[in-house]
């Protein structure tokens, strides 16, 4: 294989250059961290979990009519996406209370809210990424009015599909974090995506009935094997076949590879949008 650039590396994941100067290619590794990176380990299998958990959820999302910077799985580590300008900020919406929002202001967790709570945080390590307001984010420029209105409008809809694609398969959507890019049309036209993943890493799935945590909370708090949680995930998307392809750290990598290859179909065969051809939104 040829020695790519790498162009980032992040906790989760790697970005390497892309095929083309609008692509980069993010490569899920198996670390995980908590509590701002206190907490760190390596979990066998992991990244493979949420690279195919992730390409399947931002294909049903651009299904549903959202622009993501999803193109493509390559492999079982990585897929090919958009290059955008990542908008420093976390969007948060959360449906029921947990983690930090009932550490803040001591809200029950499990709490249900009568509305879906969007928060933002703005996205900097050094400060622990802190919470911000609207009025901060447009004061200090990390995002403007337009890209804000459109940010919680799409997360919105993300909400309201994933909660209920989740209800489905018995699992509740409590939160989840998404970050947005900006891509910039060839006449200059600015466009809003939905980009980084869409993983258990970065959302909260309780089994409806139990109450029993799927997500990174199962590291976080120590509350049972990291990828048996993720992997009931992806049996319940039909993403991987019951018993799962990770057993004991070891990866089935033959089928894994031919799963990769029949959501690539389903992704092909998905509208994707032309960015190009959409209406400007503003020049
Ligand atoms: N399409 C994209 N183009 C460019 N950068 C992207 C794209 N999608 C995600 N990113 C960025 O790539 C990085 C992915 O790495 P990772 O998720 O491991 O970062 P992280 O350690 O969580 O740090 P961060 O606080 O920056 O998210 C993130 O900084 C994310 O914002
Ligand atoms: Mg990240």
């Amino acid at each position: 294989m040829t020695k790519r650039k790498k162009l980032y590396e992040g906790k989760a994941k790697i970005i390497y250059e892309g095929p083309n100067a609008d692509t980069v290619i993010q490569y899920f590794k198996d670390d995980a961290t908590a509590f701002n990176a206190e907490k760190k380990d390596t979990i066998a299998g992991k990244g493979v979990l949420n690279n195919r958990i992730s390409a399947h959820l931002m294909t049903k999302i651009e299904e549903i009519g959202i622009p993501t910077h999803f193109i493509k799985s390559l492999n079982m580590r990585e897929q090919l996406v958009r290059s955008v300008e990542i908008i420093p900020l976390e969007v948060v919406v959360r449906n029921v209370a947990a983690g930090s929002l009932c550490k803040r202001l001591g809200v029950k967790e499990g709490t249900r809210m009568h509305r879906p709570l969007v928060e933002f945080y703005y996205k900097k390590d050094e400060l622990g990424d802190p919470l911000v307001g609207e009025d901060h984010i447009i004061t200090f420029d990390w995002a403007d009015p337009y890209e804000l209105e459109e940010m919680v409008a799409m997360a919105s809809r993300v909400n309201d599909y994933l909660s209920g694609l989740f209800s489905g398969i018995g699992l509740t959507l409590v939160d989840f974090k998404l970050e947005f890019g900006r891509i910039w049309g060839e006449h200059g036209e600015l466009y809003i995506v939905l980009a980084d993943e869409i993983s258990p890493d970065n959302c909260r799935l309780w089994d409806s009935k139990t109450g029993e945590k799927m997500d990174k909370d199962r590291f976080r708090f120590d509350l049972g094997d990291l990828v048996e949680g993720y992997q009931y995930i992806a049996e319940k998307l039909g993403l991987i076949p019951e018993g799962g392809i990770i057993k004991g750290g070891s990866i089935n990598e033959q089928l894994a590879e031919r799963l990769d290859n029949i959501e690539n179909e389903l992704a092909e065969r998905r509208k994707l949008r032309d960015l190009k051809a959409g209406k400007p939104r503003k020049s």
